[in-house]
């Protein structure tokens, strides 16, 4: 089969993939996701799977996740055929999922793998929790192989859902919408603005890609968005808003930077935490 083959095959393939009904279903669970998390982490994990799987195979690769948080990631992964470790800085969220085995503990700005150790790197939901997201950003392309590939996906500040629990407040400043949330509620956010929920765009995570010396871009989409909608991605400012969730997706190029900060081998055994 020859290339350009290969590349319409795997097109077609990923919008047979991208259907309406695929975004009414993620939709619904969304509308659950606080009551019955379960429901939704699960739908969104086996869907990043299949979604991933359109760009890469994963069976008998390494699959490093940034920021795994519960843990939900880690068996839809493992039932595709990679050999899956999740990092998270917070502990606790591990044992949600049921799964704690194969978890790091640590912060996806300075990770502790090895460059170049892994196939695929992937980031669900994590870079706009983080103050630096460039950092995180450097760090994935550091530990991915060349050739591998790095999925990120985050919600845009300015997206509808940007404000997470304070939205839609946030379109009238984050400390505002969190204040609301606090008299609402008798608490403060669980994400608090710009302590743990920082005003992350679209743009900025585009000009960090195409100025970055050993990435390209291989797709930038609305990650939950059926594939005709895709096309809001060109669209600087609106698809701030409208793309609700972005989907960065990349090829590693160029020669492996080891050097300064050489981190402990992957090895997706199971670590003492
Ligand atoms: C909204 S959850 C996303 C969890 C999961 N990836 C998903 O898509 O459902 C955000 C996660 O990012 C983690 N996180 C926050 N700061 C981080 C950092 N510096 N490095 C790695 N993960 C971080 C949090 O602990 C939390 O588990």
């Amino acid at each position: 089969m020859s290339a350009a083959h290969d590349v319409r095959g795997e097109r077609a393939a990923r919008r047979r993939f991208a259907t309406f009904d695929r975004s009414v279903a993620l939709f619904r669970a969304f509308l659950v996701e606080q009551t019955d998390p379960d429901r939704f982490y699960r739908l969104l994990a086996a869907d990043s799977v299949r979604q991933i799987s359109g760009y890469t195979p994963l069976a008998g690769r390494s699959v490093l996740d940034v920021g795994g948080g519960p843990g939900y990631f880690a068996a839809a992964f493992r039932e595709a055929g990679a050999t899956y470790v999740g990092l998270d800085p917070d502990v606790g969220d591990f044992a949600q999922a049921g799964e704690s085995a194969g978890m790091l503990r640590g912060s996806g700005t300075a990770l502790p793998v090895r460059s170049g150790a892994v196939d695929v790197a992937f980031s669900s939901n994590v870079l706009e929790h983080v103050a630096e997201p460039s950092r995180l950003l450097d760090e994935m392309v550091r530990v991915t192989r060349p050739g591998g590939t790095l999925f990120v996906s985050f919600t845009p500040w300015l997206s509808p859902w940007g404000g997470h629990e304070t939205a839609p407040w946030h379109y009238l400043g984050g400390d505002r919408a969190a204040r609301r949330y606090e008299r609402r509620n008798g608490r403060p956010p669980k994400n608090r603005y710009r302590e743990t929920l920082f005003p992350t765009s679209i743009s900025a995570t585009l000009r960090w890609a195409r100025s970055h010396g050993a990435v390209e871009v291989v797709d930038a989409l609305p990650r939950y968005h059926p594939w005709w909608a895709r096309w809001v991605i060109r669209v600087p400012g609106a698809r701030e808003i409208v793309a609700w969730n972005f989907l960065l997706v990349l090829r590693r190029t160029g020669p492996d930077h080891g050097g300064a900060a050489e981190k402990t081998e992957l090895t997706g055994g199971r670590v003492a935490m």
